[in-house]
C-alpha cells in the first residue's frame, strides 16, 4: 500500500492566541475536503488548547514542538506526555535541531522522550539531521547513523508503527537553502535502510518519513515527488495560511 503524504507545521516560537486561532481555522478551511493526505499543525505549548478548539471536528490533527520524558512531577517548566495527550495532541516533535543544537540535547534524552511519547499513546515525530560541516566532511551518514541509532533505542516494530522520521538538514532550516530532491531521496533512503536494519523491514516500508528545511510553495513537489519522501514539516512557510496549503496541495497532487 502507498505511504500516505503528511505535511506537518511546526510554527516554532511564533503566532498569538489570536493569530493561531485564525491560522488553525485558515488551515481547517483550506484542507476541508481533501483526501489522501495528513494534516498536522504543532503550535507552542500556550496556545495548544486554543488551536485545538479551532481544530475540532476537522481531519487537521494538533501536535506539541517538544515534550519532557516522565508523566508527572517535580520538572519546573516542563510539559508532560500526558499533558500533551490530555489537551488534544495526536504528534509530538522531539530532537528538533534547534533544541540539539541549542538546547543541548542528546540522542539518549530525545530516545527517552520517544519511549515517553509512545507509552502515552502520542505519536513521535522525530528529527535528525546533519549540519553543513558534518556534510562536507562526508559525515551525514554516519551523523544520521548515530542519531536512528540513539534515538530508537529499544522500539520494537509494533511501537515503531506510530512514529515519524524528519530529516531536517541543519544547513537547510530557515536558511532559505533547501536540500535538492535528490539530496533529500539519498538521504531519506539511507534512513529507511538503517530503519529497516533497525525496526525490520515491513516497519521500514511502511514509516513515513518527511523532509524538512526552508520547504516553500515553489520547492514542495519536486521533493514530495521523490520516492522516499513522504511529507514535510515546515516551518516558516506553515505561519501563512496561503503558503501552508499550497505544501499541503504539491502532496496530493
Ligand atoms: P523552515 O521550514 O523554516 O526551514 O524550518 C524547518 C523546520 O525546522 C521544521 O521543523
Amino acid at each position: 500500500m502507498p505511504r500516505t503524504k503528511f505535511i506537518a507545521g511546526n510554527w516554532k516560537m511564533f503566532t498569538t492566541a489570536q493569530t493561531g486561532r485564525e491560522l488553525a481555522a485558515a488551515v481547517v478551511k483550506g484542507c476541508a475536503g481533501w483526501a489522501g493526505v495528513r494534516v498536522a499543525v504543532c503550535p507552542p505549548f500556550t496556545y495548544l488548547n486554543v488551536v485545538g478548539e479551532a481544530l475540532r471536528g476537522s481531519p487537521v490533527a494538533l501536535g506539541a514542538q517538544n515534550v519532557y520524558p516522565a508523566n508527572e512531577g517535580a520538572f519546573t517548566g516542563e510539559v508532560s506526555p500526558t499533558m500533551i495527550k490530555d489537551v488534544g495532541c495526536r504528534y509530538v516533535i522531539v530532537g528538533h535541531s534547534e533544541r540539539r543544537h541549542g538546547l543541548g540535547e542528546t540522542d539518549p534524552f530525545i530516545n527517552s522522550k520517544v519511549h515517553a511519547a509512545l507509552n502515552a499513546g502520542l505519536d513521535p515525530i522525530l528529527c535528525v539531521g546533519e549540519t553543513s560541516d558534518q556534510r562536507k566532511a562526508g559525515r551525514t551518514e554516519a551523523v544520521l547513523d548515530g542519531q536512528l541509532v540513539g534515538g530508537l533505542q529499544g522500539l520494537n516494530g509494533g511501537q515503531a508503527q506510530r512514529l515519524t522520521i524528519a530529516y531536517e538538514p541543519v544547513w537547510a532550516i530557515g536558511t532559505g537553502v533547501n536540500a535538492t530532491p535528490e539530496q533529500a531521496q539519498d538521504a531519506h533512503a539511507f534512513i529507511r535502510r538503517r530503519c529497516a536494519d533497525l525496526l525490520g523491514p515491513e516497519t521500514a516500508a511502511n514509516l513515513t518519513i518527511q523532509y524538512g528545511g526552508s520547504v516553500k510553495s515553489d520547492n514542495a513537489a519536486s521533493i514530495l515527488a521523490q520516492p522516499d519522501v513522504d511529507g514535510a514539516l515546515v516551518g516558516g512557510a506553515s505561519l501563512k495560511a496561503d503558503s501552508f496549503l499550497a505544501i499541503v496541495r504539491a502532496a496530493v497532487a
